[in-house]
C-alpha cells in the first residue's frame, strides 16, 4: 500500500480529479471538503471512476482545533495536496476578509500542524494571476510576481510567501507551489466536472452552460485586444493534465529528489488561445452554434497570458497532453451529463 495523502478540497473542481489520479495510481487518500463550493455526490463519481473510496471527513479548515484533531487522527499522513479556498475573483473585491480569512487562515493552520512534523510534503494551488501582465511571452517562474490585481490573487502570493518563509526555517517541510494557467474539461467518463455555483466566472463554463440553454448569450469582453483577433488570449490545461502534474510533484517531494525544500512550477500548455478561437474550437467538436456578441472589455482582464513550461518538462518530466479541442469535448459531455442529472433530480 502506497502512503496516505490527504486533499483539501478534494471534492472541488480540480480535487475531485487529481483524487481520482492519486487513487489510480494506488495512493490512500483523504479528503477534507466543507462542501461550500462543491457537492457530496462527487464522492460517488470518484468511487464509480476507481472502485474505490476515500475517505472523508467535512471539515472548515478556517477551525484550528478541528484541522488539529485531523491530525492527531491521521498521524500517519505522507503528503498534502491544498486546494481548498474561495477562488472566485469578483467576490473577492467586494468581500476582502472572507478571502483574506478563508485562503489564509486555512492555510496557515495546515503548516501549524504540518511544520510541527519530522517531514511533510505540501502541494499549493496557485495561479498565474500572481504574474498579472507580464512583460515577456509566454511567462517563465522568474517573471516578476506583479501587484495583485484582486484580494483573491493577493491571498495566492501571499500564501506562496508564507510557504516559502515556512521552508527557510524548517528544512524538513518541503513544498512546491503549481501556478496553474486556466482549467478546463472533466473527467473522459464524465462522472466528475466542473460545477459552478451561480454564474460562471470563467469562459468554459459560461459557453457549455450558454449552449445548453442555461444562458441566454455569451458575452465577449472586448474585441479591441492588441492581440490577432482583438480578443484576450490564455492558456487552457486540461483538468486531467493538471491531475497528473499534482501526483509528480507530490512524488518528488516525497521521493526527495528536490534540490531546494521550496520550489515553483508554471503548470499550462505553452500555447495561447484567443476567446474567439475557444468558441470557434468549441463549435466545432459540439456542432453547436454559439449565441455570443461582443461587449466592453473586463475591468481587471490582462491581454494575454500563456506559460513557458520548460521548467515542467525539464524538472517534473511533466507535460500537457491533452488538446483544447479534447478539454472542450470533455466539458460539453460533463454539462450533457449534469443536463441529464438535474432532470432526474
Ligand atoms: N479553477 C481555476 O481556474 C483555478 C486557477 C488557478 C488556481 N486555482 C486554485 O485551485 C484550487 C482549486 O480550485 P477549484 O477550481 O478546484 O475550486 P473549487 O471551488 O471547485 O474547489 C475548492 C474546494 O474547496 C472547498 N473549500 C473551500 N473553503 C474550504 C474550507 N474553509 N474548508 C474546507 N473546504 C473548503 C470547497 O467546498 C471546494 O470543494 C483553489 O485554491 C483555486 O484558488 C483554481
Amino acid at each position: 500500500m502506497k502512503s496516505k495523502i490527504l486533499v483539501t478540497g478534494g471534492l472541488g473542481f480540480i480535487g475531485s480529479h487529481t483524487v481520482v489520479a492519486l487513487l489510480q495510481q494506488g495512493y490512500e487518500v483523504v479528503i477534507i471538503d466543507n462542501l461550500s463550493n462543491s457537492s457530496i455526490d462527487v464522492l460517488g463519481g470518484i468511487t464509480k471512476i476507481t472502485q474505490k473510496s476515500p475517505e472523508f471527513e467535512k471539515l472548515d479548515l478556517r477551525n484550528k482545533e478541528q484541522v488539529k484533531e485531523f491530525f492527531e487522527k491521521y498521524p500517519d499522513i505522507q503528503g498534502v495536496i491544498h486546494f481548498a479556498a474561495s477562488k472566485a475573483v469578483g467576490e473577492s473585491v467586494e468581500n476582502p476578509l472572507l478571502y483574506y480569512e478563508n485562503n489564509l487562515s486555512t492555510l496557515i493552520y495546515l503548516l501549524k500542524e504540518l511544520s510541527r512534523k519530522n517531514s511533510a510534503n505540501f502541494i499549493f494551488s496557485s495561479s498565474c494571476t500572481v504574474y498579472g501582465q507580464a512583460d515577456k511571452l509566454p511567462i517563465t517562474e522568474d517573471a516578476p510576481v506583479k501587484e495583485a490585481m484582486s484580494p483573491y490573487g493577493n491571498t495566492k502570493q501571499i500564501g506562496e510567501e508564507i510557504i516559502r518563509d515556512t521552508c527557510k526555517v524548517h528544512p524538513h517541510f518541503k513544498a512546491i507551489s503549481l501556478r496553474y494557467f486556466n482549467p478546463i474539461g472533466a473527467h473522459p467518463s464524465a462522472e466528475i466536472g466542473e460545477l459552478p455555483i451561480g454564474t460562471p466566472q470563467n469562459l468554459v463554463p459560461f459557453i457549455t452552460q450558454t449552449a445548453i440553454g442555461k444562458r441566454e448569450q455569451l458575452s465577449v469582453y472586448g474585441n479591441d485586444y492588441p492581440t490577432q483577433d482583438g480578443t484576450c488570449i490564455r492558456d487552457y490545461i486540461h483538468v486531467m493534465d493538471l491531475a497528473r502534474a499534482h501526483v509528480v510533484a507530490l512524488e518528488r517531494l516525497m521521493e526527495n529528489k528536490a534540490r531546494e525544500n521550496y520550489d515553483v512550477f508554471n503548470l499550462g500548455t505553452g500555447k495561447g488561445s484567443s476567446v474567439l478561437e475557444v468558441i470557434n474550437t468549441f463549435e466545432k467538436v459540439s456542432g453547436q452554434q454559439l449565441p455570443y456578441k461582443i461587449v466592453d472589455r473586463r475591468e481587471g482582464d490582462i491581454t494575454a497570458a500563456y506559460a513557458d513550461t520548460q521548467k515542467a518538462n525539464d524538472i517534473l518530466g511533466w507535460k500537457s497532453q491533452e488538446s483544447l479541442e479534447e478539454a472542450l469535448r470533455s466539458a460539453w459531455t460533463w454539462e450533457n451529463r449534469v443536463k441529464e442529472k438535474d432532470a432526474i433530480q
